[in-house]
C-alpha cells in the first residue's frame, strides 16, 4: 500500500533508533522530503568525501594493478622479464584481496552513506543512468570473476591462458571505469544533457575525456607504487630481479609526464565559476588543489628522473614515501571535483541540498519545511516554536554542508554576527558566499533560522524570546527580493556585463 510520507507513522519511543520504510512522494507544494541523518560534528560532505577517497584510491589500484599484471605476463611470455612470474602471484593476492573484498565493501558502503546524506541526488543519477549503471555493474562482475578464476587457476594454466584472464580482468575493470566516469562527470558538466536531456549527451560530457585519461593514468601511478613497495620489500627476491622489476614498473609511471596537459584541459572544460573556486577563489579547495597537484609532481619528477631515467634501486621506505604521496594526490583531486560541483550536486539542475531551482521560487512563497513531515530528533529540548521551525529549516537547507559547533559549524561562522548582520547575509546566502544555494523559504522561516542559530551560540537557553517584528519581516522580505532566486555566480557574471 502506497501512503503519503506525511502519513507515515514516526513516534517512537524516546531515545531508541527507528528504522521505516519511507515511500517519498512530492508534498503538497510539490517537493519530495527525504529523513536526513545527523552525523554530528562531522560534516555530511566529510563522511562521503572521506569514504569516496578510500575508495577511488582502491578502486584504481584494482584496475592499474591489472594493467601492470598484464604488462609483466606479456614480458614473460617475450622472455624479457624472467622473475616476472615470481612477483605477480603475491602481487595479485595483494590486488585481489584490497581490491575485492575492501574496494567492494567501501563501494557498497558509498551506496549507504550517499543515500543518507543526499537520496535525491542519487535518485536522479539511478534514474538518468538506469542502463549504464547496470552495464557498469555486469562489467564489474566480469572483472570479479576473471579475476578469481586467475587467483584459483592461474599457477596451474600455460602463458597464453594466464595473459588472457588478466587482460580480461583488466578491460573489465578498466570498463567499469569508463562507465562511472561518464556519470560522476556529468554531475559536474551535464553539457547539452541540460537542453536536450539526451543521454548520451549527458554521459559524453565536456569533461568526459580528460577526467576518464586523467584517472587511467592515476590508477597506472597507483599500481606502480603499489608494486614497487612490494617488490622491494620482496625477501624472495635477488637484488637484481628487484632492479628489473622496478624499472619494468616505474615505467607505468612515464604517462604522468601527461597528467598537467590533462589537468589543464579538466579545468579548461569546468564551468568557470568553479575554475576560479580552484584556482584561489575558495582558500580550502585551492589548498587542496596545490595539495593534489604538487603531490603528483613530487611523485611524477621523482618516477621520470629516478626511476626511468637513472634507473635508481628504491627501497621500502621511500616507495611508501611516494605511495602516501600518491594517495595525498588522490585525496586533492576528489576534494577539488566533489567541491567544484558547489552549490550544486548536478550542476543546474539540482542543489546540494537536494532543491531544485523552480522549487526555491515556490518555497519563498509556501515555505521550505511547510511539508516537511519529519519531526525533530528532540524537539521537546528546544525551547519554543519559533526555534523548532529555525531548526527544520536549517536540517532542510543547510545541514549538507555546515554542522552546528563541528565542521564548518554555523556557530562559529555566524555566532558573533548581530541579528541584522546574520539576517542579512543569510537573505543573500547565494551572493554571501557563491558556492551556497540561494536561501529557500519564507521571511517568517529566515527569522527562525537565525533565532535558532543565535539560540545555539548562547549555548541553547532554556528560555529564548519569541521574535515577531513586522517591520523585520519587511525588510527581510525586501532582503530576499533583491538576492533573487538564480545562483550567486550567475548574478555576480551578469553585473559584470
Ligand atoms: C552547498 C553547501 C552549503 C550550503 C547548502 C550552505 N552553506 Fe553556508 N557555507 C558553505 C561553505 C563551503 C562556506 C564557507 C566556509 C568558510 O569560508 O570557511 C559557507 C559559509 C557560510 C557562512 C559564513 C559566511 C561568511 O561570509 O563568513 C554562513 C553564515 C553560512 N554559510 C550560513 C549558511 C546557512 C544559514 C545555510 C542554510 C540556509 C547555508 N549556509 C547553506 C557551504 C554551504
Amino acid at each position: 500500500m502506497r501512503r503519503d510520507a506525511a502519513t507515515l507513522p514516526l513516534k517512537r519511543a524516546q531515545g531508541t533508533p527507528y528504522i521505516v520504510l519511507v515511500i517519498v512522494e512530492p508534498s503538497s507544494i510539490g517537493v519530495p522530503y527525504y529523513p536526513t541523518n545527523d552525523f554530528g560534528p562531522l560534516m555530511k560532505g566529510l563522511v562521503i568525501g572521506g569514504l569516496g577517497i578510500f575508495h577511488v584510491f582502491l578502486a584504481q589500484f584494482a584496475i592499474g594493478g591489472g594493467v601492470l599484471m598484464t604488462y609483466f605476463e606479456w614480458l614473460s611470455g617475450k622472455g624479457k622479464l624472467a622473475s616476472a612470474r615470481k612477483f605477480t602471484s603475491g602481487y595479485f593476492k595483494l590486488l585481489v584481496l584490497v581490491s575485492f573484498v575492501v574496494g567492494a565493501l567501501t563501494g557498497v558502503g558509498m551506496w549507504f552513506t550517499s543515500i543518507q546524506t543526499s537520496p535525491r541526488t542519487i535518485g536522479l543519477m539511478v534514474d538518468t543512468f538506469h542502463w549504464v549503471w547496470a552495464t557498469e555493474w555486469t562489467f564489474f562482475a566480469l572483472e570479479v570473476i576473471a579475476g578469481y578464476c586467475f587467483y584459483r587457476y592461474g599457477d596451474r594454466l600455460d602463458g597464453r591462458s594466464r595473459l588472457f584472464l588478466l587482460g580480461l580482468y583488466t578491460t573489465a575493470a578498466w570498463f567499469s571505469l569508463f562507465w562511472i566516469n561518464g556519470i560522476l562527470s556529468w554531475q559536474l558538466t551535464p553539457g547539452a544533457w541540460l537542453e536536450s536531456g539526451d543521454l548520451w549527451a549527458g554521459f559524453f560530457n565536456p569533461t568526459f575525456w580528460p577526467s576518464l585519461f586523467f584517472r587511467t593514468f592515476a590508477a597506472m601511478a597507483i599500481a606502480a607504487l603499489v608494486a614497487a613497495l612490494v617488490i622491494s620489500a620482496s625477501p624472495s627476491l635477488e637484488r637484481d630481479e628487484q632492479k628489473e622489476l622496478l624499472h619494468r614498473a616505474a615505467q607505468l609511471l612515464a604517462p604522468m609526464a601527461l597528467m598537467p596537459l590533462l589537468g589543464a584541459w579538466y579545468l579548461f572544460a569546468m564551468p568557470k565559476d568553479s575554475r576560479s573556486w580552484v584556482l584561489g577563489g575558495s582558500p580550502a579547495m585551492s589548498m587542496f588543489f596545490g595539495l593534489g597537484a604538487g603531490a603528483s609532481l613530487l611523485v611524477g619528477l621523482y618516477a621520470i628522473f629516478g626511476l626511468l631515467l637513472r634507473r635508481l634501486y628504491i627501497n621500502s621506505a621511500t616507495a611508501s614515501l611516494l605511495l602516501v604521496l600518491g594517495f595525498a594526490a588522490t585525496a586533492g583531486g576528489e576534494f577539488v571535483r566533489e567541491g567544484a560541483r558547489k552549490p550544486f550536486t548536478v550542476r543546474e539542475t539540482l542543489y546540494s541540498n537536494a532543491m531544485t531551482p523552480a522549487e526555491i521560487v515556490t518555497m519563498r512563497e509556501k515555505g521550505s519545511v511547510t511539508g516537511d513531515p519529519y519531526p525533530l530528533r528532540d524537539a521537546a529540548d528546544y525551547p519554543n516554536d519559533q526555534v523548532r521551525l529555525g531548526a527544520k529549516v536549517y536540517r532542510f537547507q543547510c545541514s549538507v554542508c555546515h554542522t552546528v559547533g563541528g565542521v564548518n559549524g554555523i556557530v562559529h561562522l555566524a555566532g558573533t554576527w548581530t541579528a541584522e548582520q546574520t539576517r542579512l547575509n543569510v537573505a543573500k546566502l547565494q551572493h554571501t558566499k557563491p558556492f551556497m544555494p540561494p536561501f529557500a523559504g519564507t521571511p517568517e522561516e529566515l527569522e527562525a533560522l537565525v533565532r535558532f542559530i543565535e539560540w545555539e551560540s548562547a549555548s541553547r537557553p532554556k528560555d529564548f524570546e519569541v521574535t515577531s517584528d513586522p517591520a523585520t519581516r519587511a525588510q527581510i522580505k525586501r532582503w530576499l527580493d533583491e538576492a533573487g532566486t538564480a545562483p550567486g555566480y550567475t548574478t555576480a557574471a551578469e553585473k559584470k556585463r
